[in-house]
């Protein structure tokens, strides 16, 4: 229920909380995720992973939904970022509880983090077979962490791509990363926006894929891909010593 898109316009705060409540809305999230997750499957190489941006209020759901499809749930990522969501005083007796909030005030997201079962007796057979089945180190002391210190997407970044839900280069160029772990595959975005995870991956000289329903989402990626590829050249040290493929 994003900010005007998808034919919807923009509603009043708060939107997750109001389908939290509501054990039909609840329903709809998991069915969409359960069939989404099925073709989802069907596409993925066995060990192949899946990050996928949730809310705190209906990850639950979009977790046994996704166990339900066939996935494995692998952890889920935290994205340290200051949301709209939650820190709000009881509606309408504001001044009588003004010590009061009713939810926590949102300072993350969570990216849940799904696996295809591996085909394969272990995750090293699985390797060498689909190159899939595990998540790529930063370096020989750091393996990918669960954990991100994110922040709001930079204006510039906001600029080139004016999508409202567009995600950070910062923290998209870590995901994407991780996700082929022998830096080779495809990384597929199924919605794929202002097309930043795909400019992620051309920043990792990796090989993407994106699908983007809305005609001017569509174009504006189009626009917008490499001028986001060619932010920041040296961000991210790991990935200027071991993400770039031989040219
Ligand atoms: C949350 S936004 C993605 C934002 C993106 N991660 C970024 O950083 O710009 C979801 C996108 O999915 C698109 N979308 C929604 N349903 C779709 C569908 N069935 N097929 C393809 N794209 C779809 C929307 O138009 C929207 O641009």
């Amino acid at each position: 229920m994003p900010p005007s898109f998808d034919g919807h316009t923009r509603q009043a705060l708060p939107r997750f909380s109001v389908i939290n409540d509501d054990p039909k809305e609840r329903e709809n999230v998991y069915t969409f995720f359960y069939n989404w997750g099925k073709e989802a499957l069907r596409i993925l190489v066995p060990g192949g992973h899946m990050f996928i941006a949730s809310t705190p209020l209906l990850s639950d759901i979009l977790s046994s939904a996704m166990r339900k499809a066939g996935f494995e749930r692998r952890g889920e990522i935290i994205r340290t970022v200051s949301t709209l969501r939650g820190g709000d005083r009881p509606k309408g007796s504001e001044t009588e509880f003004s010590d009061v909030s009713v939810i926590p005030k949102g300072m993350w997201e969570p990216w849940g983090l799904y696996r295809k079962p591996i085909s394969e007796k272990t995750v090293a057979e699985n390797l060498r077979k689909w190159h899939a089945g595990a998540l790529r180190r930063e370096s020989a002391d750091s393996p990918f962490c669960d954990l991100i210190v994110s922040q709001k997407t930079p204006k510039i970044e906001r600029e080139i791509a004016p999508h409202p839900s567009i995600k950070p280069q910062s923290f998209l160029r870590k995901l994407v990363f991780a996700s082929l772990p022998l830096g080779e595959g495809v990384i597929l975005d199924p919605f794929a926006g202002s097309g930043s995870t795909l400019a992620a991956a051309e920043f990792c000289n990796l090989d993407s894929i994106g699908v983007e329903k809305d005609r001017e989402f569509y174009l504006m990626a189009a626009n917008s891909i490499p001028r986001l590829a060619e932010l920041y050249p040296m961000q991210l040290s790991f990935i200027q010593q071991k993400g770039k493929k031989a040219e």
